[in-house]
């Protein structure tokens, strides 16, 4: 009896070990676009209506003190793909537009091309925005993921027309002179001018069917979902016009809530949910020039465009149960660590490049202190003679420079945050303490108590800037219309001929 009972527990051992050997863990990443610190319910946003995203931080870690790796769209999603900051990758000035030749440099290592390595099949869905380029050769089939299904940059650089169902106009008129926006399947344009009244929808369930194929197939994988949402213009489908108390923005911010809710559900139905790693964030802060059409950061200083906490602190939520205890973290991380916690995760080799992030491993799985104790801001226009606007030590922040952002608004009741706050030298820097003063309202580098830790930020800001090596910029090379994509190249008269629909509309492109 006694031995039969070791055999069997021996029996269950094994199977457990079976278990962990063969199941390496799946890894999607949520990335929306121009979401605050402030938009969602979780975050104490009182009319948003964010239920998945709210149960997601309830069962998950959420984190107070998480920031993007810049202000702006382009080079922040440099930063989450590779871990390093823009300067290294070359991605500055501002952002790509669809006539630009530049891109994130073939070079860089992404996390999608780190995964390759140790045999994960790897997806993007949504927004990319790190270029097109010639022939194509910036899309993200060329940086390490099997599958792309999305639009390449904002849907604002297209004509939008109808944003809201069944047929509302879009609030502005978007690009008008660039083509219809395109729908890429891979490196093919299978829809253009898309239906943003369907684009929702189409990519979560293009998300679900990556999903459950790598799942029936037992592999691992890798999702990268990038929302279009909610970027400038707002738009919502059937499900979702009028849906929230909110207005416009309330109704796209419940569209990428829902595909939350449908990326979760997938997981469950799969029986996976255990053994894959979620985490959602927002590229940066809110596009507060939009007044109710945009978003908001909550108690942050100003918004999208600044190096005020705003601009760059947002939303961040780890979500895998049974592996991260739920509850809140004041940790300082950014979407720099995702690529260095990612390789710990899979016992990845990390790619032999200077890297600014670091691993997040001991605030999500053990509840310890972070490796963190600093954080670097870039304004998104930083030339290499002003270099880095200010420096976060600890909870302190020393801005050494600052200036406003159209994306923060002219009519903003801060003036700080206004296009008309012009670049300011403060010497001293300005200080502030985050954990007391979370809104950068009481500057404290006139208290002599203060001295000894503005020298020490003081060194670690020459020692950051002294070791910076610039690449050259890739927003700054060559723009031509002829490498916006088009599905008929070559056809007139262009940008208006651009039109394909390979899909049905409402129909969404199952998974190969
Ligand atoms: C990529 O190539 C450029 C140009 O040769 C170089 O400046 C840069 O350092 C390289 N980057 C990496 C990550 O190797
Ligand atoms: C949504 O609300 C707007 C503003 O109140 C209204 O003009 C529009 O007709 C509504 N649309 C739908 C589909 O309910
Ligand atoms: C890493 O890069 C450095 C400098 O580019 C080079 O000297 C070194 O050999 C590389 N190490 C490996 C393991 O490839
Ligand atoms: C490229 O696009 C930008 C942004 O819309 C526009 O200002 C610029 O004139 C365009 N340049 C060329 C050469 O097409």
């Amino acid at each position: 009896m006694f031995f039969w009972r070791i055999q069997l527990f021996a029996v269950f051992v094994q199977y457990f070990i079976d278990k962990c050997k063969t199941a390496e863990p799946n890894i999607v990443i949520l990335f929306a676009d121009d979401v605050g610190y402030g938009d969602l319910g979780c975050y104490g946003h009182p009319t948003t209506s964010t239920p998945h995203l709210d149960k997601l931080a309830a069962n998950g870690l959420l984190l107070t003190q998480f920031y993007a790796g810049s202000p702006v769209c382009s080079p922040s999603r440099a930063s989450l793909l590779t871990g390093r900051l823009p300067p290294r990758t070359g991605v500055y000035p501002g952002v790509f537009q669809a006539n630009d030749s530049g891109g994130l440099p073939l070079n860089e290592t992404t996390i999608a091309e780190l995964l390759k390595t140790v045999n994960y099949q790897t997806g993007m869905i949504g927004k990319w925005h790190l270029g097109v380029g010639e022939n194509q050769k910036y899309l993200p089939t060329n940086f390490g993921f099997d599958y792309y299904f999305g639009i390449p940059y904002t849907h604002a650089q297209c004509p939008c027309v109808t944003c809201f169902w069944p047929r509302d106009s879009c609030y502005g008129s978007c690009k008008p002179y660039f083509p219809g926006c395109p729908l890429f399947y891979n490196d093919e344009i299978v829809d253009q001018p898309v239906d943003l009244l369907t684009l929702n929808e189409q990519y979560a369930n293009a998300a679900r069917d990556f999903i459950a194929k790598n799942a029936q197939e037992k592999k691992p994988f890798f999702l990268y979902y990038a929302f279009q949402h909610c970027h400038h213009p707002q738009f919502a489908g059937k499900k979702f016009r009028n849906s929230t108390s909110r207005g416009v923005f309330g109704d796209s911010l419940a569209e990428i809530d829902w595909s939350v809710g449908q990326v979760i559900k997938e997981l469950k139905q799969q029986d996976i949910d255990k053994n894959t790693l979620v985490f959602f964030s927002s590229d940066n802060g809110p596009s507060i020039q939009w007044k109710t059409r945009g978003g908001v950061a909550g108690l942050l200083k100003c918004g999208k465009g600044t190096t005020y906490e705003g601009g760059q602190r947002v939303p961040g939520i780890a979500y895998w149960p049974g592996m991260i205890k739920p509850g809140r973290s004041m940790e300082l991380a950014s979407t720099l660590d995702l690529l260095p916690t990612i390789a710990k995760m899979v016992n990845g080799i990390l790619p032999n490049v200077t890297l600014d992030g670091v691993d997040m491993g001991p605030i999500l799985f053990t509840q310890d202190k972070g490796l963190r104790d600093t954080f670097f801001y870039y304004y998104p226009q930083s030339r290499q003679d002003k270099g880095v606007y200010a420096v976060r030590y600890h909870q302190y922040k020393a801005h050494y420079y600052t200036r406003g952002a159209s994306e923060s608004g002219v009519e903003n009741k801060d003036k700080d945050c206004r296009p008309s706050a012009e670049l300011t030298w403060h010497n001293p820097p300005l200080l502030f303490d985050l954990n007391q003063d979370p809104s950068e309202l009481y500057n404290l580098n006139s208290l002599p108590e203060y001295n000894v830790l503005l020298n020490e930020i003081h060194q670690i800001y020459e020692r950051h800037v002294t070791s910076m090596k610039w690449a050259e910029s890739e927003i700054n090379k060559y723009k031509d219309p002829k490498l916006e994509p088009c599905c008929k190249p070559g056809c007139k008269p262009f940008p208006s001929c651009c039109q394909c629909h390979k899909l049905g509309h409402s129909q969404s492109l199952t998974f190969k």
